[in-house]
């Protein structure tokens, strides 16, 4: 691993050298300053423990990060709408929101999708299958994460290339660097799909539609479309990155399936799609020995604490057989990811079938490959492989 020094003036997770790789810049703050002061005063914290320990506190807040976030978008639909997801309420607010979808993602409801999850991969992987090259993003991630979210919110299958642009138009303006041009797309991305997710009667949002207002049922769909596919797609992409990237390893998932659950919870640890998580402090917080004032901003490093030695050993080892991983991917606590169940039977699904691709390798220089803009979200655009055709 390349050493880095982050520079005085703090770290900045925006820098294009932290984007492309953050995991030297992690390792930098983990060894020397493990809950750090970056640029623009915010708090980064790295630690597992310490990571656990701000996700575990209500007084780590997100609704400042809400009226934050709107004040850089502005008035207008994405403020209008998303000021009252469920990703940034406090309590009581939160769980009140939280509980009206979390029997839709719970055990139960998504083992019943298990069948439906691989007949939808099969299906994808049938014309690939015939020419032995495929985007992993575009031909493959994408569609399933968005079909099957899709479905479970009871949004019809034609619609999907709409929803996708407009998740797209909508998901950079939750960073909270967005551009004055990203906000403007999103703006009118989100007026588009008001219009669109208003009225509906089936699946999810349906059965949603009696016990919401009109703007906490669009906001619901918009943050379910977005986090149920935008992060899926990143994980699949990051997983099989590593995998191409380390033939040994798919070569031992290939001659022992039964290390792809585990292999799962090492492709989630090694390379997250979901990198950090912002909060606000209520109140002053000693936290390794430093003192957070009452206002200031912190974010929860989960790619760091995921490589933090003190809970990994070798953590920058990608190991498939490593045993008893507890990645911090889905977060922690009361905001513990809703999807986290349906997006690890995504993941299996999606391994499972990749790696039975006889030759499987990467199609480009890994130089070659672009990574989203954002500080929060990690995957590349896109993701050619090729394989041995007519398997
Ligand atoms: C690999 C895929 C995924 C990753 C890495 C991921 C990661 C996360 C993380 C880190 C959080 C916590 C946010 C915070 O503490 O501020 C979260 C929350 C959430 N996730 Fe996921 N997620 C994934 C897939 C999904 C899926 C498939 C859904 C679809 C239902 C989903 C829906 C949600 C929702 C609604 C929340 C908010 C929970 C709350 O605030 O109580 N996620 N996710």
């Amino acid at each position: 691993m390349t050493q880095v020094d982050v520079p005085t003036a703090g770290f900045d997770p925006s820098h294009v050298d932290v984007r492309r790789d953050p995991y030297p810049h992690y390792h930098w703050l983990l060894r020397n300053d493990p809950v750090h002061r970056g640029a623009n005063g915010i708090w980064f914290v790295t630690r597992y423990a310490d990571v656990r320990a701000v996700l575990g506190d209500e007084r780590f807040a997100r609704a400042g990060i809400r009226d934050f976030w709107a004040s850089i978008v502005g008035t207008g639909p994405l403020s209008g709408i998303l000021t009252s997801t469920v990703l940034f309420q406090d309590e009581p607010e939160h769980t009140r929101l939280r509980s009206l979808i979390a029997g839709a993602f719970g055990p139960r409801a998504v083992r019943d999708l298990e069948q439906r999850i691989d007949s939808i991969v099969a299906d994808l992987l049938t014309p690939a299958l015939a020419r032995g090259r495929m985007d992993v993003i575009d031909d493959f991630a994408y569609p399933l994460a968005l079909t099957v979210i899709s479905s479970i919110l009871g949004l019809p299958q034609e619609d999907l290339a709409r929803i996708r642009a407009w998740s797209l138009a909508i998901g950079p303006t939750l960073d909270l660097v967005a551009s004055p041009e990203e906000i403007a797309l999103g703006q009118t991305a989100m007026a588009e799909i008001t219009e669109y997710l208003t009225g509906r009667t089936d699946g999810l949002l349906g059965e949603l539609a009696p016990v919401l207002s009109h703007e906490e049922i669009v906001s619901m769909g918009v943050t379910l479309i977005f986090a149920g596919h935008e992060t899926v797609t990143n994980q699949i992409g990051n997983g099989v990155l590593a995998l191409v990237r380390e033939p040994g390893q798919l070569a031992l998932l290939r001659e022992r399936p039964g290390l792809l659950p585990g292999a799962v919870e090492e492709v989630l640890r090694y390379d997250s799609a979901v990198q950090a998580n912002s909060r606000q402090l209520t109140d002053d917080v000693e936290l390794g020995g430093r003192t957070l004032r009452r206002g200031e901003f912190a974010v929860a490093v989960l790619g760091a604490a995921n490589r933090d030695p003190a809970q990994f050993a070798d953590p920058d080892r990608f190991d498939v057989t490593r045993t008893g991983v507890r990645p911090m991917s889905f977060g922690s606590g009361i905001r513990h990811c809703v999807g986290a169940v349906l997006a690890r039977i995504e993941l299996l699904a999606a391994l499972r079938a990749l790696v039975r691709l006889p030759g499987l390798e990467l199609a480009c220089s890994p130089d070659d490959l672009v990574y989203h803009r954002s500080t929060m979200f990690r995957g590349v655009l896109s993701l050619p492989v090729t394989f041995t055709a007519g398997t």
